[in-house]
């Protein structure tokens, strides 16, 4: 087979994966744990053709831009490498987002890319492999092969053979919700590898952060075991909370909030006051999403709307893992 599709959806991490302890591997300082989210997707064709002298790389249908090109082909390089071929391939992605921009694509994208790429290159690699194969793509990606709810193992082998992700539960095991809160659509001003190198080398937190990392880590399992949304929910938030102070104490500062942010963190938590069930939690950028059960999904969505800054709205329940959407 030398072409094959992939679907995969974006996720986002309840307690956060935000350093590293090997940069070109991506191997994270500590483990974290994700909610996959349906319907945020990305849909990935590759196709290796004896025709071509180089790879090509279009997104949503237009050639991609250089960088993000350079990130592909070093990826199809690291499959061409595992595989023994040689042949370049044409590469098309599309972010089935109802908003392109603003939100994070790297996990579904790089999920999507490992899963058609290895498939189309006749690569035969059962789940933690794929998953430990898209976390060379982008940390988070390791996620969205397994899909559900996933931890993301620290692993402790050098060659990070020992780091992928597995699902720990799985769409229709618990009724979950998102609700994504667009505040601003222009790209992020500093990327997460950036951001978490920075933080690792200058901020006084670090340390702590990863500390309280990985003790989050353990006691969002038993929540998510438990079945104990309350539990999932003070944890999803005071990972967020700790990996942004970490993160505003590198030197220079990174502030990855702007004022719509830190209001729908009020919001959500006078509508806890008021007896809702919904928590705040925000990754590497501005946008706040709030962590709820289906039955206050719709007081979430409006709270959520009404939040000033809001410009759009995304809901999300979860979703399952990354699969092959046809393949010839
Ligand atoms: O996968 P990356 O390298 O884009 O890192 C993602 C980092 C955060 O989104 C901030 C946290 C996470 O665990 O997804």
């Amino acid at each position: 087979m030398s072409r094959a599709r992939a679907r995969a959806l974006a996720n986002l991490a309840l307690v956060k994966y935000f350093g590293k302890r090997d940069v070109a591997l991506n191997l994270p300082a500590a483990g974290s744990l994700s909610i996959a989210l349906e319907p945020l997707s990305t849909a990935t064709e590759v196709n290796f053709d004896p025709t071509l002298k180089a790879d090509l790389v279009l997104l949503d249908g237009a050639p991609a831009e250089i960088e993000f090109a350079a990130k592909v082909t070093r990826f199809l390089d690291l499959v061409r490498d595992r595989a023994g071929i040689d042949l370049k391939a044409s590469v098309s992605t599309r972010n089935d987002f109802p908003t392109a921009a603003g939100l994070a694509s790297s996990a579904s994208g790089f999920a999507a890319l490992a899963l058609a790429a290895a498939t189309a290159a006749g690569l035969k690699l059962d789940q933690n492999e794929l998953s430990a194969l898209a976390r060379r793509g982008s940390g988070s990606a390791a996620r969205s092969i397994p899909g559900g709810i996933a931890v993301w193992d620290e692993g402790r082998m050098n060659d990070g053979s020992d780091s992928f992700a597995r699902s720990i539960a799985q769409p229709g095991e618990w009724d979950l919700r998102v609700v994504v809160g667009v505040t601003d659509k222009s790209r992020k001003p500093i990327g997460s590898t950036e951001a978490m190198e920075l933080t690792r080398k200058s901020s006084p937190y670090y340390d702590r952060w990863i500390e309280t990392a990985r003790r989050d880590l353990d006691d969002a399992v038993r929540a998510v075991n438990a079945r104990d949304l309350e539990a999932l929910g003070e944890i999803a938030e005071r990972s967020a909370l700790s990996m942004h102070a970490a993160a505003l104490a590198a030197r220079p500062g990174i502030v990855m909030w702007n004022g719509a942010t830190v209001e729908a963190l009020h919001m959500l938590r006078s509508l806890r006051r008021q007896g809702t069930a919904v928590y705040f939690t925000c990754d590497a950028g501005p946008q706040p999403k709030a962590l709820c059960s289906s039955r206050d999904e719709e007081i979430a969505a409006k709270a959520m709307s009404e939040s000033t800054g809001i410009v759009e709205v995304i809901r999300c329940r979860i979703g399952g893992k990354a699969e092959l959407v046809g393949s010839t």
